[in-house]
């Protein structure tokens, strides 16, 4: 059962003090299925406690692996028997839930992985990953809901993505690792999550050469062995929290990040005006003077990642002055500017484009959240806003951000979480 719990958020404090970001998801959940590759025992460490993360946990238990978690690290042992069914009830809770395709195909020759929800048949959202499968000499069948792949040996080959996608790259990446010869990925993602999980696959043994690039390298070995692995930081948490200094003019000193990661969002905060100290490890945020307004595109890394659209959305909703932001890398990504508009916001969404003439007064009401991206943009614009905000549907937020209300309440905003 989902627990419809609600954020109540008093806004206009602005925020100040230090915030320790948790390890990243995006990074984590890969990480954790690349556990499916080996018999060994597999250690993630920095894995944030979050309901997706709880999703692919039951994920790995259900395929048989044995799972124990304490704190971030979460240990994966041996499986009795690997299966190589993973149901509706997991893989619609979380669409990353695909990823588990490509390890159990390359283990046991077979995955079947229910299709995630809103496809058709013909699966076009996971279309690149069944079409590397395919190259890599996988049989691909559709049936039921399920799409099913088999391939009794799968060899390494070319591939190229029309689009490099995140998912696409992780799957074929993972299916690589034990095929028969070279595999050479072209137009793969370049992602800090890809490469964080092919440094766990290489701490496995595999050989890949050229990760963070839009070519990976992959020869094939006979088996993987366990690992300990440290997952990199959120760069997405990283970045609301970024905006929320900004938004509520604060300041804030963000610790465990990764600067390098950031580079796209430093760089269109720094061109906002916000006050920017960055360190190896540490970032620090302060509002000095009046934001001006900065427009941008959404771009694959390490462009202006999409992840960081809604938010930047909410920010630039209280700038003085005209932006413009193009959500290039998905079609239907603007859901937020609904529920801003009803705050008092000016958004004028023309198909992938969304003209903010921000500056006005944001005042709290109640609000829905669509997916996870969309609630941090609403939590953000309620810290800002004149007035009481109640954002509904907080799973969404769950899914994805470890304690939000809590780091937010240590910094002083007033938010609290309520039982609906
Ligand atoms: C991952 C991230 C998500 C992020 C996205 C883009 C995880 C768990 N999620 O999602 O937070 O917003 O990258 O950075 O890591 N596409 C196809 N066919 C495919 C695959 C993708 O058409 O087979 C399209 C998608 O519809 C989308 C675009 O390619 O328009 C990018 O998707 P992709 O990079 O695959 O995103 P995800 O891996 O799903």
């Amino acid at each position: 059962m989902l627990k419809l719990d609600a954020f109540l958020i008093e806004g206009g404090r602005k925020l100040k003090g230090s915030v320790r970001i948790s390890g990243s998801k995006n990074a984590a959940l890969p990480c954790l299925f690349a556990s499916l590759l080996t018999d060994d025992v597999c250690v993630i460490e920095n894995v944030p406690d979050l309901r997706d993360i709880r999703t692919a946990v039951a994920l790995l238990q259900q395929l048989g692996k044995k799972v124990v978690r304490k704190n971030s690290r979460v240990e994966i042992g041996p499986a009795r028997r690997l299966q190589h069914h993973a149901s509706y009830d997991l893989v619609r809770r979380m669409r990353a839930s695909v990823v588990v395709m490509g390890p159990l195909l390359a283990r046991l020759g077979k995955a079947r992985v229910s299709l995630p929800g809103g496809c058709s048949i013909g699966a076009r959202p996971i279309n690149f990953h069944l079409q590397a499968f395919k190259k890599l000499g996988a049989a691909i069948r559709v049936e039921e809901g399920y799409v099913e792949a088999t391939a009794p040996v799968l060899r390494g080959r070319r591939i190229r993505f029309p689009f490099p996608s995140v998912g696409a790259t992780e799957n074929a990446l993972m299916a690589a690792v034990l095929a028969e010869g070279k595999t050479v990925l072209l137009n793969a993602a370049r992602e800090p999550e890809i490469q964080d999980l092919a440094e766990c696959l290489r701490s496995m043994g595999a050989r890949i050469h050229g990760h963070g690039t839009g070519t990976i390298v992959i020869d094939g070995v006979p088996s993987l062995h366990g690992t300990r692995h440290v997952v990199i930081p959120d760069r997405i948490e990283a970045g609301t929290f970024l905006a929320a200094a900004a938004i509520t003019r604060g300041r804030l000193l963000l610790r465990r990040v990764n600067p390098a990661h950031l580079s796209a969002v430093l760089n269109a905060l720094r061109r906002a005006g916000l006050r920017l100290e960055v360190g190896r490890s540490e970032i620090l945020a302060a509002w000095t003077k009046p934001l001006r307004p900065v427009s941008l595109k959404t771009r694959v890394y390490p462009g202006f990642p999409t992840d960081m659209q809604a938010q930047w959305m909410a920010l630039m909703a209280t700038v003085n002055g005209k932006s413009r932001i193009t959500e290039t890398i998905f079609e239907n990504r603007f859901l937020h500017a609904q529920e801003l508009l009803r705050m008092g916001a000016a958004i004028d969404i023309r198909g992938a484009a969304a003209v903010i003439e921000g500056g006005r007064r944001l005042s709290g009401c109640p609000l829905m959240v669509s997916d996870l991206r969309a609630g941090a943009a609403l939590v953000l614009a309620g810290l800002a806003a004149q007035g009481r905000t109640k954002v509904l549907r907080v799973y969404h937020l769950d899914r994805g951000y470890e304690r939000m209300e809590r780091k937010l309440r240590a910094v002083g905003a007033r938010i609290r979480r309520i039982a609906q």
